[in-house]
């Protein structure tokens, strides 16, 4: 699968679940461009669950829901790819999706990975709900070697919240990303136990492949701007891949500073792409580390 250094954009989820159309994809994308947010990298508009039609068709391809994605998925990836934008779309590792149970792709990898791939696709995030009693090993591999024969322009991230330690298997299979935790929700708690759940994996990451402690909840609304902060520095040292959860057309100014800040995206995108990790924790303060420059011979460790 295509690895890219731009790895981070938009998803659909943590802000609007399963309340998504295409005038929302839309104009999500033109938001990206009119705040700056594009240029700075943020060049995925992915849509999570929820797109497609309940049932396949009568020749077993996925469907775009008729009401909420009339012109079809093929008309928003070439309304983003005019902005020089790429689109996401979300599948499922099972026979149905988490929450709507809209078809997954098990089984069906081939056909699938040939109908995103033909509508243009640039990124496929693959859920693990529904696994009709078949190994993650199994079924994992059916969709890596389908991406491997249709999909090999198209950013492959697994979503497999990291039950079986996918960040030992997940690059192997083709994997850009692996989330490495169940889902975040928008409180400090949540995040910043993901952030360790996520710390322990930090040797595994790497230019093409990273660990993913889930996408942002930076401007939701449950946690104070220092917080977000927070959020927001812990993902770019921890090489996360940055993909923002709000409602960007409607972004509060502070919202918008906290994701657009250019130093802490530069830590993010280094060239030498090592996972800060946690170096230091003392009666709850903690500090974090990586190193920013290839270490000369015998210089000093993390
Ligand atoms: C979960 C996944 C979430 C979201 C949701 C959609 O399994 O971790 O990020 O994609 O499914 O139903």
């Amino acid at each position: 699968a295509s690895a890219g250094r731009r790895r981070w954009g938009w998803n659909s989820w943590n802000h609007f679940y399963c309340g998504i159309s295409e005038e929302i994809i839309r104009e999500t994308a033109d938001a990206l461009i009119n705040t700056g947010l594009a240029q700075l990298g943020y060049k995925y508009v992915n849509i999570d669950d929820c797109w497609a039609e309940l049932n396949r068709d009568y020749q077993g391809n996925m469907v775009p829901n008729k009401r909420t994605f009339p012109s079809g998925i093929k008309a928003l990836a070439d309304y983003v790819h005019a902005k020089g934008l790429k689109l996401g779309i979300y599948s499922d590792a099972g026979t149905q999706t988490c929450s709507n149970k809209m078809p997954g792709s098990l089984d069906h990898e081939e056909q699938d990975v040939k109908t995103f791939a033909s509508w243009g696709v640039d990124y496929l995030k693959y859920d693990n709900c529904n696994d009709a009693g078949r190994s993650v090993n199994e079924r994992y591999t059916r969709m890596s070697n389908a991406m491997k024969k249709y999909g090999q322009n198209i950013f492959f991230s697994l979503c497999e919240w990291g039950n079986e330690n996918p960040a030992t298997w997940a690059r192997g299979m083709g994997g850009n990303s692996w989330r490495t935790t169940g889902d975040i929700a928008d409180n400090w708690g949540s995040m910043t136990s993901r952030a360790d759940q996520n710390d322990k994996w930090a040797s595994y990451a790497g230019p093409g492949g990273w660990n993913d402690p889930d996408m942002l909840e930076v401007g939701n609304g449950g946690m104070s701007e220092a917080e977000y902060r927070s959020h927001f520095s812990i993902w770019a040292l921890a090489k996360a891949p940055l993909l923002i959860g709000c409602d960007v057309r409607s972004m509060s100014p502070q919202t918008k500073t906290i994701i657009s800040n250019q130093e802490v995206i530069a830590v993010n995108q280094d060239s030498l792409g090592v996972q800060g990790k946690k170096v230091q924790s003392d009666g709850g303060l903690e500090g974090m580390g990586r190193p920013a420059q290839r270490q000369q011979k015998g210089g000093g460790s993390m």
